[in-house]
């Protein structure tokens, strides 16, 4: 009887094995299956991926093809706006001095025989004077009302200071021509401390005194120079937006300054040049002004960034000069700020052009 259900349970024990057995053939055979289809579904993942990477990449390539024609675009409309703008204010410029250089030339050349008139006048009263010392009584009268000692010597004093007057406009109009260069569109090998001697001329009224604040001080570095190679209305028109830059930051410095304050801690300017090596000049234009906030140093050479009210400033003298210094001329400029304590621009101009 024990041997019987022994058998029956062997034998129960044998078919659950082999259904068991049945069951591991299944799921092995399913288990293959999914891993050949996670493979080819893993191959098709990495060929997508692959796909996706390659477009991405050409995505990338144009986005920076369009960033490069934007740029460029850039440039170029404010490359135009400013020649345009350069061409007319030279050639206003180059107007007006032509203009006032007539009726000047006039004026100081005839000052010269005023001169001499009023010496030969001066000198015919003298000796009317000593040959007929006790005129009538008309004469006498009359010589007192002009108070005749004080006219000779002040008739001579008041010729020689038209004569600096005309000589000083005579200097400004030499100084404008200079500036606008008109005649001078080619590249030419020209004195550098020249160019920024008739742009601070230029200037010069900006720098004087006022009631709110002293003169601001020029301090002029100048170095051993040769001549630069350049073109110089393009340079001078550099000199003039950096000067002008400075300038606007001393008066917005000064605006929150007590004219004590200012006499106390002037206001400066400080130009040096140098010879770098024998290939280049170093220009360097500093100002004790407000400073650049660090926040915005990076956006000084954009074009149309300024900081300054609408109707003061374009925001295009910077990314002008950039353009004049770097590509036009082969040189570097730069600039080193500290808010609150001034700045200073580097221009670096080879000697002669490269090619
Ligand atoms: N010496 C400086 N001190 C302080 N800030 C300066 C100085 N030079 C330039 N900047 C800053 O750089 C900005 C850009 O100067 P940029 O000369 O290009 O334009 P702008 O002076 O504002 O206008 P404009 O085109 O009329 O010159 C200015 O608005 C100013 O904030
Ligand atoms: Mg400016």
């Amino acid at each position: 009887m024990d041997n019987q259900d022994d058998f029956i349970q062997i034998q129960e024990l044998e078919k659950k094995n082999r259904i068991l057995q049945k069951k591991l053939e299944r799921c092995q055979a399913e288990r293959c299956q999914l891993e050949t289809d996670i493979g080819t579904k893993e191959f098709l993942l990495k060929k997508v991926i692959c796909e996706l990477e390659d477009s991405r990449t050409d995505l990338q390539h144009r986005r920076q093809e369009l960033e490069n024609t934007l740029d460029t675009l850039h440039k170029m409309q404010a490359q135009m706006i400013q020649s345009e703008k350069m061409s007319a204010l030279g050639q206003m410029v180059a107007g007006i001095a032509h203009e006032i250089n007539n009726p000047v030339s006039f004026i100081h050349g005839n000052l010269n025989h005023i001169k001499q008139y009023t010496h030969d006048l001066l000198r015919l009263v003298e000796l009317y004077h000593r040959y007929f010392p006790n005129p009538p009584a008309k004469i006498q009268t009359e010589r007192e009302t002009i108070d005749l000692d004080f006219l000779e010597k002040d008739a001579i004093m008041v010729l020689d200071s038209m004569n600096i007057g005309t000589e000083r406009i005579r200097d400004i109009v030499l100084s404008l021509r200079n500036f606008s260069r008109l005649d001078e569109s080619e590249f030419k090998a020209v004195d550098i401390h020249e160019g920024i001697d008739n742009t601070l001329m230029i200037l010069q009224h900006r720098l004087q005194a006022t009631d709110k604040s002293p003169e601001i001080q020029v301090i002029r570095d100048y170095g051993n120079l040769c001549n630069v190679e350049c073109y110089a209305g393009q340079i001078n028109q550099v000199f003039m937006n950096i000067l002008a830059n400075a300038l606007d930051a001393l008066e917005e410095f000064n605006a929150k300054r007590t004219y004590q304050e200012i006499r106390d801690d002037p206001s400066r300017i400080t130009i040096r040049t140098s010879v770098v090596d024998s290939q280049w000049v170093k220009i360097a234009i500093a100002d004790n002004g407000s400073g650049i906030p660090e926040s915005i140093q990076k956006e000084i050479f954009n074009p149309f960034f300024t900081t300054k009210p609408v109707g003061k400033g374009t925001g295009m003298g910077m990314a002008i000069s950039y353009q004049i210094i770097t590509e036009k001329h082969g040189g570097k400029l730069e600039f080193f700020s500290t808010p609150g304590k001034g700045t200073e621009f580097i221009v670096q101009i080879p000697i002669k052009r490269q090619v």
